[in-house]
């Protein structure tokens, strides 16, 4: 079906049901390009193409195809289809597969044990056959979600000729609670009954596009193919993130990397530029190596550049290797916070560890803001053995300076707060001033020095500044940052009065208090401060990748 075939009517239906994440044609292209570059030129005639989320035919519409499977959720985009020529589209939920109820139920009912989605795999025809055989028995037809049987017979009859099945997807990317005003992104979106086989998988069942990969490989499997190909848009997580581990081992146990590329999702329309995209490719073996994807430009074009997969799954990952000091400490129970100044009512939640005094070398995420978001995003910070590599020591010094300012650090001070019928005086160990240095400041501020008198804790990163061997950048923001400490004081209570959520009174308050004020009132100071931010961001960020957190 080209283009040229349908009118203009039902283009302009097409495009009003083109939401976020529906992909568009050029890099539909880009995709149809890499698949030709792994199966050959005549990869659409060669395998039967099956695209499980079809939507309204994006992937598929400006292309010939000799076998091609088209499957969505929602009717309406079933109509588009089914306008558009595609008549043998048909409406199937691919999460919620009615031979998974089956299953459960004949299992109840013979009381036999669970068999794992490892059997399943072992499956053949025959198995096959006594699914459609309950399916005939025991279901009223008309709640039915199954695959129509005339393509259950010809995915049947592909597999024992030996063809290979190649699942050409877009999958939607939503999990349950991370993205609001998503339509996918209602509370139990994920609560499919493919995330219930899924259980052995771990935490990212949750996360629908991983639960597409697991059904596209048990279908596969059900239907008997040995040749299984899975080339799909996704973000990148699956690949490196921790909480996909398990799901991985068992991935990477069935499927190997063959080719793939990474884009900026905001290429998406209506996407935040934030994070990235991939299209890869994976055909049945065993991965055994990084996969490696070619960056490309927003129209398109390779950038000529790489991204390096790895994760930390036989590796120490940063983020365990910073907590190492505090293991086994005494604990202590915590609220949590949905903003640095604002604790959630809730009673308790998990048990927080108290600092040791000087002891933790302190890598307050500095790489995450240094490198281009996007690209890195999903970069998993490593341990890295580099401690002793020259300049080393001087960077986390100054990248101590940098998390200070940093837009991320939520660290504030906070009086007589309420939370599990006690009341607490929090203070922030993140102010970089010494008390000595600024007992005699305070004199005309009331309010300030009753708080600096009352509340006398010294704060850790103030004394640990005098420790650290820094660099000009740095030295400059920590200047900048005192002396408009300083003036901002004549302002300071009055602020304070008119804007009492913000505890601008408490003599230690952070960053994360001061930055509105000073950038209400003393914007050029402020800015003048951002600049001298950013300078020592771009002058610590190649340490991120020089040290090994980050690989290129
Ligand atoms: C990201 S869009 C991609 C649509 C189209 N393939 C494209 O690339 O533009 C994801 C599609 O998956 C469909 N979808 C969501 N959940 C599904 C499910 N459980 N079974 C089948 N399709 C589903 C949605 O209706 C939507 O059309």
């Amino acid at each position: 079906m080209k283009i040229d075939d349908y009118d203009q009517g039902l283009q302009n239906e097409i495009r009003t049901r083109q939401g976020a994440f529906f992909t568009p044609k050029l890099w539909v292209d880009e995709a149809h390009k890499e698949v030709e570059k792994q199966f050959g030129v005549d990869w659409r005639n060669e395998n039967i193409v099956w695209d499980c989320c079809a939507g309204t035919g994006n992937l598929f519409r400006d292309y010939d195809f000799k076998d091609l499977i088209v499957s969505t959720l929602s009717q309406d985009e079933l109509d588009l289809l089914h306008k558009q020529g595609y008549v043998d589209a048909f409406k199937y939920d691919f999460l919620n597969p009615t031979d998974i109820v089956l299953e459960t139920k004949e299992k109840k009912e013979k009381n036999v044990n669970q068999y794992s989605f490892f059997d399943l795999l072992g499956e053949t025809n025959d198995k096959n056959d006594s699914v459609e055989n309950t399916f005939e028995s025991n279901l009223d037809t008309s709640t039915l979600n199954v695959i129509p049987a005339n393509v259950q017979n010809k995915l049947r009859q592909f597999a024992k000729d030996g063809k290979r099945l190649l699942f050409l997807i877009n999958p939607p990317y939503a999990a349950s609670g991370t993205l609001k005003d998503d339509v996918e992104n209602k509370t139990g979106v994920s609560d499919t009954l493919v995330k219930e086989k899924m259980k052995h998988l771990g935490a990212c069942r949750s996360n629908l596009y991983f639960q597409f990969i697991f059904e596209c490989i048990r279908q596969a499997h059900l239907f008997g193919f040995k040749k299984v190909s899975l080339c799909f848009f996704s973000p990148i997580k699956f690949m490196i993130q921790e909480t996909a581990i398990k799901f991985r081992s068992w991935f990477y146990n069935e499927f190997e990397f063959k080719r793939g590329f990474f884009f900026n999702a905001s290429a998406f329309s209506g996407v935040s530029s934030e994070w990235g995209v991939g299209f890869t490719i994976w055909n049945e073996g065993k991965n055994n190596s990084n996969p490696i994807l070619d960056i490309r430009e927003l129209d398109g074009t390779s950038t000529g550049r790489v991204k390096n997969i790895y994760n930390c799954d036989n590796q120490k990952s940063a983020s365990e290797w910073v907590r190492e000091p505090i293991k086994g400490m005494e604990t202590y129970e915590y609220p949590i916070m949905t903003s640095g100044l604002k604790i959630k009512e809730r009673q308790k939640t998990g048990p927080i560890k108290k600092a040791p005094q000087k002891e933790i070398p302190h890598i307050i995420h500095p790489p995450i803001p240094f490198t281009q978001k996007w690209l890195d995003e999903n970069g998993k910070y490593k341990h890295t053995s580099l401690e002793t590599k020259v300049g080393y020591e001087q960077w986390v010094d100054d990248c101590h300076i940098y998390s200070i300012f940093e837009t991320k650090n939520n660290c504030t001070s906070m009086r007589d707060v309420s939370w599990g019928g006690e009341i607490w005086q929090i203070k922030n160990h993140f102010f970089w001033l010494e008390r000595y240095g600024i007992c005699g400041l305070l004199e005309n501020y009331p309010s300030i020095k009753a708080d600096y008198e009352k509340h006398y804790e010294e704060s850790y990163v103030a004394t640990l500044i005098a420790d650290l061997t820094l660099g000009v950048e740095a030295i400059n923001v920590l200047e900048c940052a005192t002396e408009l400490w300083l003036k901002s004081l004549e302002k300071r209570e009055a602020y304070a009065l008119a804007n009492p959520d913000l505890q601008l009174t408490c003599w230690d308050c952070g960053w994360y208090q001061l930055k509105g004020f000073w950038e209400k009132e003393y914007n050029v100071e402020f800015k003048k401060l951002k600049e001298l931010h950013k300078a020592l961001g771009d002058r610590l960020r190649p340490g991120v990748y020089e040290y090994g957190f980050l690989k290129e």
